[in-house]
């Protein structure tokens, strides 16, 4: 079976860590996103995943120089210019010669969910399309979907406006789709998933959705980038990952609460770091204080940052004393 990953977006939610390092690319524990996903995938019988990128494809092929990922062979889907979710599906199933029932994940998502009850789900519906859904507090944000009891949806609504819709349930951003969901994309047309084609689907009543409440969280904001890096170590999922990378260098007067350490980021002496994320390559001068930061570049010694974002280029110089930061800040950073 292949699965269709989506990794095109920019990411600016999460700048300036993103200006180098596209999102599905950022470690997660110390595991890169892409990985945890491709892992999950692998794990539901998926034998090939296509990305689906919308530009510049050389950081993909860096971090995977074999064309593996998790163990599972990777085929490139490149867009000649950002296709939107539905021409970017459409684009990378051609690409790759999808033929047969494929999944689709977004690629800023990690979640518990057990892929092959989704497919099995999708298979007894007898559907042309199957949406993984997720209650969340806020559904703004989210493509919202009202569904009947036997599982198929009555309505799909994109990012609503307050009052446009009562439920709080969301698609969680992984489908189950029959190829001739392609056909409603026409080839090299720039068209969205949730605006264009689920509502038509709708109308046709061919897309049915199976809510779970395993964990699931979309990494694409500072804090929730933060959360899925601590719920990693914490337990809160069904694995628990190491939280000090190999290579790192901490020093043995640091003090480290719950937190993690990248690969060969250097913590020197008299520091206390708690919540935050120090991601590979960072370099934290001595007696420095960070509390629910995330940090890829260098921080001179004395310095405290509170609910900062360090991109991989800034230098924050010693004795600076910073909250609620972005550095560089996302519009003055090219
Ligand atoms: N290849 C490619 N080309 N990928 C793209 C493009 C494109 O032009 N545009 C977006 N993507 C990718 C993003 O990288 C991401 O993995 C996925 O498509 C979804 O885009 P986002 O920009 O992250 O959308 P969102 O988070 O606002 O909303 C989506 O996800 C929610 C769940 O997290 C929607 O699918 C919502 O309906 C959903 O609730
Ligand atoms: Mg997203």
């Amino acid at each position: 079976m292949h699965a269709v990953v989506l990794v095109g977006g920019f990411g600016t939610r999460l700048r300036p860590l993103t200006l180098t390092t596209p999102k599905p690319l950022l470690p997660i524990a110390n595991v890169r996103q892409l990985e945890h996903l491709i892992a999950n995938l692998g794990a539901a019988g998926v034998t090939e995943v296509v990305l689906a990128i919308g530009f510049k494809p050389e950081p993909f092929l860096q971090a995977f120089p074999d064309g593996v990922c998790a163990g599972i062979p990777l085929h490139y889907a490149v867009e000649p210019e950002p296709l939107d979710t539905a021409g970017a599906i459409a684009f990378a199933a051609r690409h790759a010669g999808v033929s047969d029932t494929f999944i689709v994940m977004n690629g800023d998502i990690l979640c518990d969910l057990d892929l092959s009850s989704l497919v099995a789900f999708h298979k007894e519906h007898g559907a042309e399309g199957t949406l993984h859904l997720t209650p969340v507090d806020d559904p703004s944000q989210y493509g919202v979907v009202e569904i009947n009891d036997a599982g198929w949806v009555q309505r799909f609504v994109e990012k609503p406006q307050p009052g446009e819709t009562t439920s709080n349930v969301v698609n969680a951003g992984t489908y189950v789709l029959e190829p001739s969901v392609l056909n409603r994309i026409p080839e090299g047309e720039r068209m969205s998933i949730e605006r264009v084609v689920f509502p038509a689907m709708v109308a046709d009543g061919t897309l049915a959705a199976m809510p779970t409440n395993d964990y699931w969280i979309d990494t694409g904001l500072p804090h929730t980038y933060l959360q899925s890096n601590l719920d990693l170590i914490d337990g809160t999922r069904t694995r628990i990952l190491a939280s000090v990378g190999a290579h790192a260098h901490v020093h043995a007067t640091a003090s480290i609460t719950h937190s993690v350490i990248g690969e060969n980021a250097i913590i020197e002496d008299g520091c206390v770091i708690i919540d935050s994320v120090v991601l590979p390559g960072a370099h934290i001068g001595s007696r420095v204080r960070l509390e629910k930061s995330l940090v890829m570049g260098t921080v001179g010694s004395d310095s405290s940052l509170l609910n900062c974002v360090i991109g991989a280029d800034a230098q924050v110089m010693p004795n600076t004393h910073l909250i609620d930061a972005r550095v560089p800040h996302p519009d003055e950073a090219k």
